[in-house]
């Protein structure tokens, strides 16, 4: 498997020159070599951490809004964790589970406290899940801990890899434009999320109550509280991953349609978490796109929400200057 791997990463790698030296370690591959779920022993670890990718895949089947028994139903809405943590959580650029391990305990500071890995967890399950908690000792979670860990197996704890996150491409100057990003929406993602945002459900003889199109906004989407209702986070995505099957090494947006749709997804209704203006204890720390107050700057929340955001990036970076040398009380 790290043969064939390493030969794929080879051949994107486009060197023909290369080609003709023998193959080495690459030790920034263009792909990872992700560990198998499938090979494990079936024993109860094994079993384990195959729940746990189910539970990414298919989060709707076990622990969504219309699974059987109600005491199961942590997640508000029908998608599934791995909608955005694509394959499972194992693509770069796509929102990676892979590796990540290590990352944890870490300082939230949305939280302004650190977090465990079952903090990070319910974070998306209350948030782009848009459901309730689940307790640290419930074997859904525990499941989806074993699969996170399983995950890291072989990585180095101490080093955030490449290949995090969604990506970053370049910011526009102007603000993103929700009504050009319309015009991209009809043509590069309304055959797919549905002319409304709502997606496509699965449909017989395939009812598994998710999506075969997950919904982008409106009722049964992620709330308002989540990382992907953020034009940064969304924008990025959308460039390395979409339409469905796009790699980060082949973009088919381009950086300015990339943008616009964003501002558009993120300009469209969808469920509301209660009590934001507590995220983010300390305001200098809030990620410059979030949509919501307060702010510790003085621009407005529509340029929050749709950019351009270095003006406001530099006005954070005096603030923070001034603050350090503050004389404390
Ligand atoms: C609607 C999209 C979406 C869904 C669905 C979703 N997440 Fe996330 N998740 C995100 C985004 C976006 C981030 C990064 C947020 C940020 O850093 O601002 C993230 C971050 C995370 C992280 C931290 C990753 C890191 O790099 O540190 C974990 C762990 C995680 N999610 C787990 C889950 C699990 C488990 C589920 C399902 C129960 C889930 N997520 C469902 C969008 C989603
Ligand atoms: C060919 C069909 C297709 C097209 C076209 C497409 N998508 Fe997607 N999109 C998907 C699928 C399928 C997923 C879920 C991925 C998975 O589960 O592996 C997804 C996931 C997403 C997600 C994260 C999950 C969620 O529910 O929010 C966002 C955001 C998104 N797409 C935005 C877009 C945007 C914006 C466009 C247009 C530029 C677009 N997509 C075009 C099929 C498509």
């Amino acid at each position: 498997m790290r043969l064939l791997h390493t030969s794929i990463a080879f051949l994107l790698a486009g060197s023909i020159s290369a080609m003709s030296s023998p193959v080495v370690a690459q030790p920034k591959a263009r792909v990872w070599t992700v560990p198998e779920a499938g090979a494990l022993p079936r024993d109860a670890h094994g079993m384990q951490v195959r729940e746990g990718r189910d539970l990414v895949t298919a989060t709707y089947a076990h622990i969504g809004p219309n699974v059987a028994d109600a005491a199961k139903r942590y997640a508000g809405n029908n998608l599934a964790c791995a909608n955005c943590h694509l394959q499972a959580g194992t693509k770069k650029f796509g929102l990676p589970l892979f590796g990540l391990w290590g990352d944890f305990p870490q300082y939230s500071a949305r939280i302004g406290a650190a977090i465990s890995i079952e903090d990070r967890i319910n974070s998306c399950m209350t948030r782009s899940m848009n459901g309730r908690p689940m307790p640290a000792d419930a074997p859904e979670m525990q499941a989806i801990v074993s699969y996170v860990k399983f995950l890291s197996t072989g990585v180095a704890p101490d080093r955030r890899l490449p290949g995090m996150g969604a990506g970053h491409m370049r910011e526009l100057k102007r603000a993103a434009d929700p009504k050009r990003g319309e015009r991209v929406y009809a043509h590069a993602c309304a055959a797919c999320h549905n002319t409304d945002g709502s997606g496509i459900r699965n449909s017989a003889p395939n009812t598994d109550l998710g999506y075969l199109m997950p919904p982008l906004w409106g009722a049964d989407s992620f709330n308002d509280g989540a990382g992907m209702a953020r034009l940064i986070n969304v924008a990025n995505f959308v460039h390395f991953n979409m339409p469905h099957g796009t790699d980060y090494l082949n973009p088919q947006l381009s950086v300015e349609n990339a943008w616009d749709v964003a501002a558009y997804v993120v300009s469209q209704p969808r469920p509301h978490k209660v009590g934001l203006s507590k995220d983010f204890p300390d305001l200098l720390l809030k990620p410059v796109d979030a949509a919501y107050g307060p702010y510790a700057d003085k621009f407005s929340a529509r340029q929050h929400k749709y950019g351009p955001f270095a003006p406001i990036r530099a006005a954070i970076t005096k603030l923070k200057r001034e603050e350090k040398t503050k004389p404390h009380q």
